[in-house]
């Protein structure tokens, strides 16, 4: 079976680090060209860039910080000039912090909600006169959304928004042939440093018994941002390993 992106348009926000990076890498390998944003310089985005020039295609790394109504639009703007139009939107850019709900400051809530819930609905609505019949729309979403973490109140909140604003827009957006729906990864190794005991914990709630790879929910990523999941839209496909 093949994806065939060849020559379709991408944007996913959030790339130049853990799922983000291994789902523009999926979709560049695939023949899609991509612009993809991240907040903060450094060799993460260098090596990104340097890896997208060697692959070949149309690629863009833009500084664009999501949870900033004015990076959303300068984001779009490149979008509608360098390509025109869009075939797919994968929403992967996220943050998670681990506060007692008794101590939740609203500027963390705020943080937290803008940049996966609110940023998400307005990449979505800013690119959607870019949006070509057939596009699809991906959202990365959490596990922990329909599971509830402790600690995780706004984090599981904003997750679980993304799920309504996925269901409201596959209807609405749906007469335009546009498919919208959540991915919604378990735990996943993303590089960053997994104390001996959490990894231990999550390997008894997993029935695999191990963590996932950011290649693992890139895959998942690929088939609903490809024709072949030409009949699925509203959908939340969990990708944990079957916790
Ligand atoms: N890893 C997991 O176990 C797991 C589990 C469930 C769900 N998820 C979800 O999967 C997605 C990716 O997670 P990850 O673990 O791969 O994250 P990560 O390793 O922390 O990487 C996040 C990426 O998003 C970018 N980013 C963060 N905030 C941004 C913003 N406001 N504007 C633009 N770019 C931003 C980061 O760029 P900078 O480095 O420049 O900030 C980085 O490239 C998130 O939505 C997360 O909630 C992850």
């Amino acid at each position: 079976m093949e994806l065939r992106l060849a020559g379709k348009k991408a944007i996913v926000t959030g790339g130049t680090r853990g799922i983000g990076r291994a789902v523009v890498l999926g979709l560049a390998r695939a023949g899609a060209d991509v612009i993809t944003c991240h907040r903060q310089e450094g060799e993460a985005a260098d090596r990104l860039a340097r890896e997208l020039k060697e692959l070949g295609g149309d690629h863009h790394v833009i500084k664009a910080d999501i949870g900033r109504p004015e990076d959303i639009e300068r984001l779009v703007e490149e979008c509608r000039s360098r390509f025109g139009s869009l075939d797919v939107v994968v929403n992967n850019a996220g943050v998670i912090s681990h506060i007692p709900f008794a101590e939740l400051p609203l500027e963390e809530w705020r943080r937290v909600l803008d940049t996966n819930l609110t940023g998400t609905a307005f990449v979505v609505g800013g690119t959607l006169p870019l949006l070509t019949a057939g596009a699809s729309v991906v959202n990365v979403g959490s596990r922990a959304a329909t599971v509830g973490v402790p600690l995780r109140a706004h984090y599981t909140a904003a997750k679980a928004g993304l799920i309504g604003l996925t269901r409201s827009l596959a209807k609405e957006l749906g007469p335009r042939g546009i498919r919208v729906n959540v991915v919604a990864p378990g735990p996943v190794e993303t590089g960053g440093e997994i104390p001996a005991p959490v990894r231990e914990r999550y390997r008894n709630l997993i029935a695999l018994g191990r963590l996932g790879v950011s290649e693992e929910i890139a895959n998942v990523v690929l088939f609903l941002a490809s024709d072949l999941s030409s009949f699925v839209s509203g959908e939340t496909i969990h990708v944990d390993g079957g916790i």
